[in-house]
């Protein structure tokens, strides 16, 4: 798929794929939306000792509220979906988290996409 040029977002942005997918974007010179999950710590995770991080647009933001995959998929040509609960273990302790970011979260940024063409 050719990406120069296009607007791409990506989700998990702050992650180890996506920030390294998010360089890869950057590379290609793709116009890159980045979601980082919101903390009070104003990190970007992977994304904070990254080069390319003044070269994209970072949002803050969370998955699993629609009317925010709404608005962050408005004037997008690509979505990369990589936001994730991911740690196995965790998940048994905390199981609704993981439906409610890796399900309802997936299902809100699709929708969200169609809706907005
Ligand atoms: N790392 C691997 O080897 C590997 C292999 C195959 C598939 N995957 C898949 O790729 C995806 C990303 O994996 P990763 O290794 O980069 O994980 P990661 O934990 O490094 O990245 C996931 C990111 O999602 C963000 N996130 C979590 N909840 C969120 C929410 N509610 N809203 C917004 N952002 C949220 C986290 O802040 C995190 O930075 C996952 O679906 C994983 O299963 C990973």
């Amino acid at each position: 798929m050719e990406l120069h040029g296009k607007k791409v977002l990506v989700t998990g942005a702050d992650g180890f794929i996506g920030s390294h997918l998010t360089e890869m974007l950057v590379e290609e010179k793709a116009d890159v939306r980045a979601l980082c999950v919101y903390n009070s710590f104003n990190s970007w995770g992977w994304l904070d000792t990254s080069p390319i991080r003044d070269e994209i647009d970072i949002w803050t933001g969370d998955v699993r509220d629609p009317h925010f995959c709404k608005t962050i998929t408005q004037d997008i040509e690509v979505v990369f979906h990589l936001a994730a609960l991911i740690a196995i273990p965790y998940s048994y302790v905390a199981p609704d988290s993981y439906v409610d970011t890796n399900i309802k979260g997936t299902l809100n940024i699709c929708q969200a996409a169609k809706e907005n063409g």
